[in-house]
């Protein structure tokens, strides 16, 4: 089945999910351990004070759990991501256990998470909004933070994209609220589908349903014109108005760093739709599980722009010390001298937010930092690998650039062989291994000695 807690099985059965008993408080307390263990194994808190509801966190925060939700290899993974861009498959609609319980619910009575010190409220992170144009010809689904402002509204924050064109057909259409579903506890293909940059028009349940093989069944919302997912824990219904606005921020985003306050649009809450004991889905800002979500679709465009480049593309990684946002590393196989500043060009024009990007060899695991920097260190040379380009638009996230115009400068990194070297000058001298010491090292790499 295609929902959270079949995931959340098989991670009990696999020992990937870790139960804390607590109490604990969702101000603070919970993000505190989410924290702690971030990267690492997924958490079900099972006493939140003040609460009934249980709530899990990190269910995505590693790229091994999500390869595991999508039933995957990494080499297969941006292929898989990329035929369901291109196949979204219409999902089923009809009831399912959201629909458990249906009524008028406060915001105050769901344990939103108040992360860091100086928020200006509880946010739900986790919440994954669908709305459809005047006309119903146009389905979008992305996630988008949530400040809860009291116990009937929150402040949406809209980045300029296809919510926000939506919400202009919607004024031009001459309403002054769009309606919307909220749904929180979602299995991660449904995640990994409302974060992939899909053309307008697409809708990413369906996206979500390729992924998943069909596994994704739709539900129609009780109080709002809506679709939402109908193996949701938690689904909110509401108004997102289009003639109200709130300060929303500052919030501590990717960076780590906080993001300016702005006036956004306020979603009135009309109702809820949500199963008898309904989990709630942390999601902790600038944790891995933001990181992964935000970078892994920007990798499979990469791995797309680059490939019209060169032919063989071996990894891409949006590494998790630049955020999973602003650092890049590619390899690939490289044939001609100049391919490396163009494969650069490629990943810049597949990213825009991107800062630096580093392209290496096929020989060296984009993954294993290590390795790139041993690469930087022997195949690089600032005067003839260096690709600078000034007064570029880049991240708003970027505290160190003009973030009022998002102007910056882009730095890429050539570090793979020259081909006008001999290449043995390159390569990693190695110990031949006999086949006692490969037993040997074996016993020992299995803790018998
Ligand atoms: C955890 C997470 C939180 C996000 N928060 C927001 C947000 O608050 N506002 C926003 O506009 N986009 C946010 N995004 C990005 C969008 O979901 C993502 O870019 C999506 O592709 C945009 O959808 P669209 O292409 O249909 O417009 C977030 C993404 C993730 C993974």
């Amino acid at each position: 089945m295609a929902d959270l807690r079949a995931f959340l099985d098989r991670l009990e059965v696999d020992g990937d999910l870790v139960h804390i008993d607590g109490p604990l408080s969702p101000r603070f307390e919970i993000p505190a351990v989410l924290k702690r263990f971030d990267c690492g194994k997924a958490l079900l808190f099972e006493k939140v004070e003040g609460y009934d509801t249980r709530i899990v966190g990190g269910v995505c925060g590693t790229r091994r759990r999500i390869l595991k939700a999508l039933g995957v290899e990494t080499e297969a993974l941006y292929g898989r991501i990329l035929h369901a861009v291109r196949n979204p498959t219409p999902c089923e609609v009809g009831d399912g256990p959201v629909k458990d319980v249906v009524e008028g619910l406060s915001l105050s009575e769901i344990p939103v998470l108040t992360h860091f010190e100086g928020d200006p409220g509880p946010y739900i992170t986790s919440g994954v909004l669908y709305a459809r144009s005047p006309d119903g010809s146009v389905e979008n689904v992305s996630f988008h933070r949530l400040l809860v402002l009291d116990g009937g509204r929150m402040a949406v924050r809209v980045v300029p994209r296809h919510l926000y064109r939506l919400m202009q057909l919607t004024r031009e259409a001459g309403a002054s609220s769009l309606d919307v579903s909220i749904s929180i506890g979602l299995h991660p293909a449904v995640m990994v589908a409302a974060s992939a940059p899909v053309p307008f028009g697409t809708c990413e349940f369906e996206v979500a349903n390729a992924l998943l093989g069909g596994g994704l069944r739709l539900t129609e919302c009780e109080h709002v014109d809506a679709l939402a997912p109908a193996d949701a824990e938690l689904v909110l219904e509401g108004r997102l108005r289009l003639d109200e606005e709130a300060a929303e921020g500052p919030f501590v985003d990717l960076s780590g760093t906080r993001d300016v306050e702005r006036r956004q649009p306020i979603i009135e809450v009309v109702g809820a739709m949500h199963r008898k004991d309904y989990i709630f889905q942390a999601l902790l800002p600038a944790g891995s599980e933001h990181r992964l979500l935000m970078g892994m679709p920007k990798e499979v465009r990469i791995w797309e722009y680059a490939r019209n480049v060169v032919p063989t593309v071996r990894g891409v990684n949006l590494t998790p010390g630049g955020m999973g946002w602003l650092h890049c590393v590619v390899s690939f196989e490289k044939f001609r001298e100049g391919d490396p500043k163009n494969v650069l060009m490629a990943i810049f024009a597949a990213h825009p937010s991107l800062k630096h990007a580093v392209v290496v060899d096929s020989d060296i695991d984009p993954f294993d930092l290590e390795q790139v920097e041993w690469a930087i260190a022997t195949r690089f040379r600032g005067d003839e690998d260096l690709l600078v380009i000034p007064h570029v638009r880049v991240s708003s996230l970027d505290p160190a650039s003009d973030q009022e115009h998002e102007l910056g400068c882009k730095v890429g990194i050539d570090a793979t062989k020259s081909l006008l070297k001999p290449e043995e000058g390159f390569r990693g001298a190695e110990i031949p291994l006999s086949e006692r010491v490969r037993k040997l090292l074996d016993r020992y790499a299995a803790g018998v000695h």
